[in-house]
């Protein structure tokens, strides 16, 4: 588990993908899933998977209110699925272990956005397969605008200043490959590598113009929780977490992301001289340099409000539900039950508000413990307590995945809004992958 040295490259952004439909209410995408090589360092070619490209996946971007019809083809030579991460939709069209799509055939699921401004994200979900295909590639990001990103006065240009992060680690061989083969430490905590990249790219560069800049970070690795911060120290406003914008920026000087977590950060590069770099690093490893253009824009003011949440209320939840991560490694269990397709694990009514206490007594005692960051699909959810005390701020906004510490409860309330099957789960994908999955039906 070497970090692979690379010459800096410039950072890869993913394109846009093309709408085929032009009605400007109706959105058509075409996405193939397929298997691939890349040189991840030149001269070294490794086996991959991607949507449409050799690695990731383009990013999807539509705006609330329209009818989108995806067509996803399956063009590898095992089955797979992919899921909507953080979009609000029907079982039906969630794409989750049920919605399998058999090589050489395809899938076509539709649906309505009807939830705010968000970077959400797209991967596939087969059942104990989805830790090696998202690996090997298989992830892109789904970005939503609405009226509320439109009005912000806030950075918009995609690739130039609004600029798309996807961050992963892997475990390169010295070939300059990397395989999906789990040994003891991956069975207990999923699998880290020791090299991190950026829209699949290691040691990336990005030259920014020298002002405020939009940074839609992902964390698309395994298993890995990031701790972010920039080289010189310099402090960011967060301005939107999984579901959409927070109520006000919330200054930080490290973010803390766990996996499937997403985060929209405003970043101020005007103090920085031409020729001069910031890197941002992930507890104190260097793995991407910024340097800036241009003359420096220092006008640029942070909006004091984003947006509204509307807050749900603890007395508006009709029920309360535990659920209690448990086991190591294989044993990996929630409330007792390892994942069973044919088990519904939790019926709950369309349109109720409930409260969810999630807690983890993964290997407590002895053994130290484990993360596991929760995650339920088809819904956002807001976070009421993070063991006992409010949530931090940059916690207070729209969330479909929460980290959940060794020996913590958290308490998340949401109303479920759309009927069918779904999934909630651990999101290290070896754990989701060995059982820490369970179903629930909305109707
Ligand atoms: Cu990112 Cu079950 O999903
Ligand atoms: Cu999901
Ligand atoms: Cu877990």
């Amino acid at each position: 588990n070497q970090t692979i040295e690379t010459e800096e490259t410039n950072l890869p952004i993913p394109p846009l993908l093309k709408d085929h439909n032009d009605d400007p209410n109706k959105a058509e995408f075409h996405l193939t899933a397929q298997n691939a090589t890349k040189e991840f360092v030149p001269g070294k070619t490794t086996e991959t998977m991607g949507y449409n490209g050799d690695y990731l996946g383009p990013a999807i971007r539509v705006r609330k209110g329209e009818e989108v019809s995806v067509k996803v083809e399956n063009e590898l030579d095992e089955i797979t699925t992919i899921h909507w991460h953080g979009l609000e939709v029907d079982g039906d069209a969630d794409g989750g272990p049920h919605s399998g799509i058999k090589p050489g055939s395809s899938w076509s699921p539709e649906f309505k956005i009807q939830q705010p401004a968000a970077t959400l994200w797209y991967h596939p979900h087969p059942e104990q397969e989805t830790g090696k295909q998202v690996y090997k590639g298989l992830a892109g990001l789904f970005l939503i605008e609405d009226e509320v990103s439109d009005r912000l006065d806030i950075p918009k240009e995609y690739g130039v200043n609004d600029v798309p992060l996807v961050i992963q680690d892997k475990r390169f061989n010295s070939d300059g490959s990397f395989e999906y083969n789990l040994g003891m430490h991956d069975v207990m905590n999923g699998l880290q590598g020791a090299t991190m990249l950026v829209n699949g790219a290691v040691n990336p560069l990005l030259e920014v113009p020298s002002g405020m800049v939009r940074l839609r970070l992902l964390n698309g690795s395994n298993a890995s929780v990031y701790d972010l911060n920039f080289s010189n120290n310099q402090s960011f406003y967060q301005i939107a977490s999984d579901g959409g914008f927070l109520e006000k920026p919330e200054k930080m000087d490290n973010l803390v992301l766990g996996p499937a977590e997403r985060a929209e950060i405003l970043v101020d590069f005007s103090d920085l001289k031409k020729g001069e770099m910031v890197r941002l690093q992930n507890k104190g490893s260097e793995f991407m340099k910024f340097t800036a253009k241009g003359k420096s824009q220092k006008d640029f003011t942070i909006p004091n409000k984003l947006t509204t949440i509307e807050k749900i209320e603890p007395n508006q939840a009709v029920k309360t539900r535990d659920f209690v991560f448990e086991g190591m490694g294989p044993t990996v269990n929630i409330n007792g039950k390892q994942f069973d397709m044919d088990r519904i694990d939790e019926e709950v009514q369309l349109n109720d508000t409930e409260i969810w206490e999630i807690s983890n007594e993964s290997g407590m005692g002895m053994m130290g413990g484990t993360v596991h960051p929760f995650h339920a699909h088809g819904v956002q959810f807001q976070v009421l307590k993070r063991d006992g005390n409010p949530p931090p701020a940059n916690e207070t906004g729209w969330k479909d995945t929460v980290i959940v510490n060794p020996g913590e409860k958290v308490k998340v309330i949401a109303t479920f809004k759309y009927p069918g099957d779904f999934m909630y789960h651990c999101h290290i994908l070896e754990h989701e992958d060995a059982g820490m999955m369970g179903q629930f039906r909305v109707k």
